[in-house]
């Protein structure tokens, strides 16, 4: 049998729901702050993520899907949705529509990484993008968003980590820092982050491997930030806190991600451990300009979908879609009166199904049940020759006779009385 790929993973029917619930969530909270939504590919020129993500980090050395095409050019899966976004606003001149582009997106992503709990091999993601200012104030926007999309999500005990890496000139600084700090303890890294260590020291910052924790939780990779740049910061702290979000300022946020300037931050949740970071974002004034448009700094983030559903505290079986109705027959020979009425019943709004396997009523009545149907419309032959049919109401376990030219109204009127 074949079978999903290892990483992959098919959202079913009955799962979908809160699939729905967190997509429905992110549309109606990011259109609140002026978003609207952009769609770009999934398969991008593998240069696009090596050039913007960075040759050293983890995602393009180990974890991208590259393949060569039919013509010999290098094409990647995304890893990740900003790359391409800002590859988008450039090629599209987005910039030349409004001063300030705000962006949304909803998709799979691809990382070749060692499945676990929230962590897959296809993944999913939402995200914004904010591209087209520098305003510190901007990012407390983007923040506050983030948390307030969890809010509506109801998700609870989460904290909100921030960082600033500053501009490129500071980062440099921020790197030889980290360097010197580091070097004492080089034996005891793993052998990966000895590379790292000398072709990207940040990136040792991010490693999973429990010795490299140890040693990097006793460094402090001590930011270095300009006048301008920590002069962002204390507005956004200071921005944070005059709108009531909570943080903590953790230096050992440096993302691994190379495009990152200035502020930075990841949400994690309780349930999920510090390690997996639900969400995650930050500042990238350079990437436009490196995709080849005019200096636009920008900032924003992306949720981890799988992560939101592992902490969302919704009842999954009330997210579940559902019929309203059910049609059940007593004979072959009132199936087409039934199939005519469903009809005008879904031409009514309501949703409505039928036994296209012509079972027994008894049959019929326990697809209804499994479907967790709110009425059962039966068409019974002595009831049918009164011009009625039988409304079995399956919550409240009632069921009364109903002309049929009045079953539209009666359905109407028994679910609004709940
Ligand atoms: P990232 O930290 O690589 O940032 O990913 C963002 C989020 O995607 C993570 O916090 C996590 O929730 C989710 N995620 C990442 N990898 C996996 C995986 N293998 N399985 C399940 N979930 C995963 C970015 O991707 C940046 N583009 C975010 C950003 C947007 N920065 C600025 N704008």
């Amino acid at each position: 049998m074949l079978k999903a790929l290892r990483g992959t993973k098919d959202i079913l029917p009955t799962d979908v729901g809160i699939w729905q619930r967190i997509e429905c969530s992110a549309r109606n909270v990011f259109a609140r702050y002026g978003y609207t939504e952009i769609r770009t590919p999934v398969i991008e020129e593998a240069a696009l993520f090596i050039r913007s993500i960075g040759n050293s980090t983890d995602i393009v050395q180990k974890e991208m899907y590259v393949f060569s095409d039919r013509g010999g050019r290098q094409i990647a899966l995304r890893p990740e949705a900003t790359a391409s976004i800002a590859r988008s606003y450039v090629e599209n001149f987005l910039g030349e529509k409004a001063p300030l582009t705000k962006l949304f997106y909803i998709g799979p992503m691809f990382r070749s990484e060692r499945p676990q709990k929230g962590r897959q091999r296809q993944f999913h993601q939402l995200g914004i993008e904010a591209i087209g200012s520098d305003n510190p104030f901007l990012d407390v926007e983007v923040i506050l968003l983030a948390v307030k999309f969890l809010e509506d999500l109801d998700i609870k005990d989460f904290n909100l980590k921030i960082n600033s890496l500053g501009c490129q000139k500071d980062k440099f600084e921020l790197i030889q820092k980290n360097k010197k700090a580091l070097r004492p303890h080089l034996k005891l890294l793993c052998n990966e982050c000895k590379k790292r260590y000398h072709k990207n020291v940040l990136r040792v910052f991010d490693c999973k491997n429990a010795d490299c924790r140890e040693v990097v939780r006793n460094i402090r990779p001590e930011n270095s930030l300009c006048i301008d740049c920590a002069g962002h910061f204390e507005t956004v702290k200071r921005g944070l806190e005059k709108i009531g979000v909570n943080y903590a300022v953790d230096l050992n946020i440096v993302r691994g991600l190379d495009y990152y300037t200035k502020t930075v931050f990841e949400i994690t949740q309780e349930d999920l451990g510090s390690k997996d970071a639900i969400s995650a974002g930050g500042r990238y004034n350079n990437l436009i300009q490196e995709m080849g448009g005019k200096y636009t700094p920008a900032i924003g983030f992306a949720f981890g979908i799988e992560r939101l559903i592992l902490a969302v505290k919704e009842d999954p079986s009330k997210l579940k879609p559902t019929l309203d109705i059910f049609m059940a027959t007593t004979s072959d020979e009132l199936y087409e009166d039934a199939i005519l009425s469903m009809n005008s019943l879904r031409e009514n709004g309501f949703s409505c199904d039928i036994d296209y396997g012509k079972r027994p009523l008894k049959a019929q009545m326990r697809m209804a049940e499994k479907l967790q149907v709110r009425f059962a419309i039966i068409f019974g032959e002595e009831e049918f020759r009164q011009d009625k049919v039988v409304v079995k109401d399956m919550k409240n376990r009632v069921q009364k006779k109903v002309k049929l030219k009045d079953l539209v109204k009666e359905i109407r009127e028994a679910r609004q009385g709940g």
